[in-house]
């Protein structure tokens, strides 16, 4: 996403953001939010990051612009709350006796 230069630092980044987590939330079944962003863009991760996303995986010179390599990191933002077990399941311990 992109804000031009003359508005940026205002808080319209954020609204964006915020209202496309917004907007897939009302879209049933959709669990999770993607998205690529340049690892030194300092300012979009920071974005990204206190909006809820979270980075997990760099993708080395993902990007080529004219003869310059970027790394491109992969953020995401999970729409539910996980339902996180504790432990193993209550039949597969009985199977195991
Ligand atoms: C990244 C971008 C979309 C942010 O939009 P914006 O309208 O300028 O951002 P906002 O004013 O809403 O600021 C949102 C947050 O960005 C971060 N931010 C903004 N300016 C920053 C700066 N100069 N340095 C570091 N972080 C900064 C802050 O976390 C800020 O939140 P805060 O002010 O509550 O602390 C915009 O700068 C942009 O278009 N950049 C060029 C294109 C780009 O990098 N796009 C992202 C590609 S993945």
């Amino acid at each position: 996403m992109y804000v031009h230069a003359d508005a940026s630092g205002r808080g319209i980044g954020r609204r964006l953001i915020q209202e496309t987590i917004k907007r897939a939330r009302e879209i049933e079944g959709l669990e999770q939010i993607n998205l690529t962003v340049v690892a030194s863009n300092s300012r979009a991760k920071n974005l990204y990051f206190s909006e809820g996303f979270k980075s997990f995986a760099m993708e080395e010179r993902g990007l080529k612009m004219g003869e310059t390599y970027y790394d491109e990191e992969q953020m995401a933002l999970r729409l539910f709350k996980e339902c996180v077990q504790q432990g193993a399941p209550a039949d597969a311990k009985k199977r195991r006796g």
